[in-house]
């Protein structure tokens, strides 16, 4: 079995080396006693990260009383301070080897895989469930309203070994947040999540967290925000909360729409952090480079999650993060290297599952934006659309299309920053809502 990645391992062994091939995570894997593993990771990882990472550990464990069983799960707990997002069809094995190849210390989230796939397809978890190891600090989403579900989900779920599990809050697709009554929807029913956050806890030994919205319709006061986390939190052991900065409306947009139309409100997620300092929380949405990332760590967040800049850029996006974010030296790597390392993982798995399952095209495509907005990005798509019909092998595909791109723009690394960024956290702390606590105090008064 592979050596399991340790995040802030200063000395990590390189990603897919030439001569390996596909080695997925599975419940086969010869494991350690899973309470063993987590017993030594907290000290690991706290000894491993950097000097001002230890200490924002510190001071968020110091000023609280929690307890054992908390203490055990922030002690060991440092929540992403970079992670890329759930984003179903997007971040499947193949994005999240292409994005582990471009950044080594970037946590990637699955697509939300729905509670019952998991239950309803036992014979078949590898499927969904599988990867390689290299691709942690890793954490699984799931999705769903049932509570048996869910914690027979996080059981089966548990023997992959993912960092962390996710539960998500904030989908609002008519067939998640409508008919599946979960997603969004479930913001209105903070004591079900609750329950259904200590059903997950309770069937596996690594954190939890919540991706949510800061509201939905006509539920989008602060107030109602602080009241599902004070509950969540209060009536559970989750301690970590990914904010996506706006609202859903569940009124028939399109979940495309829902990620532009109602307004980013990053002061509600600043304010979070003032109110719920006990608390972890990751800010999402709308950031699109790594000057964004910094922005938004300067303000204070304890981690930014990224998501579209990710998948639609992902050598400006990802290339930066651990020198900028994690203060690690980058690994050079160029994109031709690259690409060389990503055909040995496609080669591997294409049609693992079955004829064309998956195909060429499933496995190239997070590929297809890693030349953006690079000189012969265009003409290498229109190759690439051409070479779909015939070639068998990820290696044919790449021999056959990377003429298109200069040697210049496959052999460097990734550019310096640019300045032009016009910061949008700039002046959020002035826009903050008034506190959580003194605005109950004051109902109080009255
Ligand atoms: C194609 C796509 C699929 C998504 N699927 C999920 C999902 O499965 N679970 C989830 O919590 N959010 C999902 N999201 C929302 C993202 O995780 C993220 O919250 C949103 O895109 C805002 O972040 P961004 O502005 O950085 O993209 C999806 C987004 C996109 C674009």
């Amino acid at each position: 079995m592979a050596q399991r990645h340790h995040e802030g391992n200063l000395s990590l062994p390189a990603f897919f080396p030439y001569s390996h091939t596909l080695e997925l995570h599975t419940p086969q894997d010869h494991n350690p006693p899973r309470r063993l593993l987590s017993l030594s990771m907290p000290s690991f990882r706290m000894l491993t990260w950097n000097s001002t990472q230890s200490r924002m550990l510190c001071s968020h464990s110091q000023n609280h009383t929690i307890s054992t069983k908390d203490v055990t799960i922030s002690r060991r707990y440092l929540p992403p301070l970079f992670s890329v997002a759930p984003m179903m069809d997007w971040t499947d094995n193949h994005y999240r080897t292409l994005a582990r190849l471009i950044s080594k210390h970037a946590w990637l989230y699955t697509e939300m895989v729905v509670a019952e796939t998991i239950v309803y397809q036992k014979e078949n978890l590898d499927r969904f469930l599988a990867f390689p190891p290299e691709q942690h600090p890793i954490v699984l989403q799931i999705g769903g309203s049932n509570l048996d579900h869910l914690a027979k989900a996080a059981e089966l779920a548990s023997a992959y070994r993912y960092d962390e599990i996710n539960f998500n809050c904030g989908c609002p697709s008519e067939r998640v947040a409508g008919d599946g009554c979960f997603g969004v929807r479930l913001m209105l029913d903070p004591k079900f999540v609750a329950e259904a956050m200590s059903a997950i806890a309770a069937n596996s030994d690594v954190p939890v967290s919540v991706k949510c919205r800061i509201g939905l319709d006509d539920h989008d006061s602060y107030s109602e925000l602080c009241n599902f986390i004070d509950i969540v939190a209060s009536q559970s052991p989750t301690r970590h909360f990914i904010i996506h900065a706006r609202k859903a409306l569940l009124n028939g947009i399109s979940p495309a729409e829902n990620r532009k139309i109602p307004p980013l409100k990053y002061e509600f997620y600043f304010a979070l952090l003032r109110d719920f300092p006990h608390l972890q929380f990751t800010i999402n949405g709308g950031i699109t480079c790594i000057d964004g990332v910094n922005a938004a760590r300067r303000k204070g967040a304890h981690g930014v999650m990224v998501g579209r800049a990710a998948y639609n850029n992902p050598w400006s996006m990802l290339g930066h993060v651990d020198a900028t974010v994690y203060g690690v030296p980058s690994s050079g790597i160029t994109r031709r290297q690259i690409l060389e390392q990503f055909q040995v993982y496609g080669d591997s798995i294409l049609g693992k599952y079955g004829p064309n399952k998956p195909s060429v095209r499933e496995v190239v495509k997070p590929l297809l934006n890693i030349f953006h907005s690079e000189p012969g990005n265009g003409l290498w798509k229109r190759k690439a659309d051409t070479a779909f019909r015939h070639c068998t092998t990820i290696k044919a595909f790449l021999e056959e299309t990377l003429d298109a791109i200069p040697d210049s723009v496959l052999d460097k690394t990734p550019d310096k920053i640019s300045s032009i960024y016009e910061d949008v956290f700039a002046d959020v702390h002035g826009l903050l809502p008034p506190p959580y606590k003194l605005r109950e105090q004051e109902v109080q008064y009255l």
